[in-house]
């Protein structure tokens, strides 16, 4: 049995006491619903693959109240700590090498001899963290391979029964995971586009690179799968027709055609897109199959700012399944 938990004052703590225990809690970040567990506890954290049924080789992320409990655990240089004076708490993930007292286990660093770590915005989440006094290792609260949750009936629909309790903290508001960034060598390297717009990254690191404008050697970027974030009808981008046995997931005035549209942002607005996004494919998917549709059409969005990351979720949404 999932419980659903109310998030106040007593949900949390209830959410806390099943994370010290060893238990899976799913709850909702400013970037999407995660799927928390105590990071130091490799039983624990062997519960969020199984539960995900996620490729054991990729890390996780550890989320932290503070910056402080953070940097116990990963060795933060001037330049992490410059952006999380700035950017935390907030949708930033840095990667950074292990300090001699960090406590994370290996199965959440995948061996790796660094770890992600992050600092969550919204109170409910941070309020958490803190009564849960570990690191809570969270990927995205899904099955493997699917559509992210940003509401709490989107973890109970992949997820209701495989875990302990979801914490409700009702949609997030960036709808997007965070934004990741390498700092175990010379140069900061994005390795994943996310909430923090590279724009906004480059006033603290202008030498941060970017995924492919480098010749340099880049570090892997560990589960970075190119088919994710996947609805089970295919997804066809760049659409600039749309036949009719296609969804619409639209941005801006929408093409004509479609009998089932759902429109990320009719102003063009990149943060009202991401925080919609992954609520739209989930609809265009369950009721486009319904109504037996053949594909999701997919109206182009810019690539600036937020759309970033936008670009990156559906181009591995539209990548063809192994
Ligand atoms: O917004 C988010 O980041 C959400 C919420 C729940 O915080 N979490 C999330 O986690 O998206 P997940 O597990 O879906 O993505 C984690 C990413 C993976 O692509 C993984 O490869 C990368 O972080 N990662 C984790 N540790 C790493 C490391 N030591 N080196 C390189 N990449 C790492
Ligand atoms: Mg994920």
């Amino acid at each position: 049995m999932t419980r659903r938990l109310a998030a106040d004052s007593a949900g949390i703590a209830q959410a806390a006491d099943i994370l010290r225990g060893g238990g899976l809690v799913a709850f909702g970040t400013e970037t999407v619903y995660g799927l928390g567990a105590d990071a130091t506890n490799a039983h624990a954290v062997a519960r969020i693959f199984a539960a995900k049924q996620r490729p054991a080789f990729n890390p996780l992320i550890s989320h932290f109240p503070d910056a402080a409990s953070a940097f116990v655990h990963a060795h933060a240089d001037a330049r992490a700590r410059r952006l999380a004076q700035r950017f935390w708490p907030g949708p930033l993930t840095l990667v950074l090498p292990r300090t001699a007292d960090c406590a994370i286990c290996d199965l959440a660093g995948a061996g790796l001899p660094s770890v992600a770590v992050r600092v969550p915005a919204g109170d409910v989440a941070r309020a958490l963290l803190a009564a849960a006094g570990v690191p809570v290792a969270a990927p995205s609260a899904n099955p493997s391979g699917g559509v992210s949750p940003s509401r709490a009936e989107h973890v109970l629909d992949g997820l209701e029964g495989r875990i302990d309790a979801v914490l409700d903290s009702g949609p997030c508001a960036v709808g997007v995971e965070s934004t990741i960034v390498d700092l175990t060598g010379p140069h900061p390297v994005l390795l994943r586009p996310g909430g923090i717009p590279i724009e906004a990254l480059r006033e603290i690191c202008p030498d941060i690179t970017l995924p492919h404008d480098s010749s340099d050697a880049r570090p892997a970027a560990p589960g970075r799968l190119s088919s994710h974030y996947a609805p089970t009808l295919p997804v066809r981008l760049g659409a600039v027709s749309v036949a009719p046995d296609e969804a619409l997931l639209a941005f801006g005035p929408e093409l004509p055609g479609s009998s089932l549209t759902w429109n990320l942002s009719p102003g063009e607005k990149l943060e009202e897109a991401a925080a919609r996004l992954f609520a739209g494919l989930r609809f265009l998917d369950m009721e486009g199959r319904r109504r037996g549709l053949r594909a999701i059409a997919v109206q182009p969005v810019p690539t600036h700012g937020l759309g970033a990351a936008i670009a990156d979720r559906l181009s591995r949404a539209a990548c063809p399944r192994t």
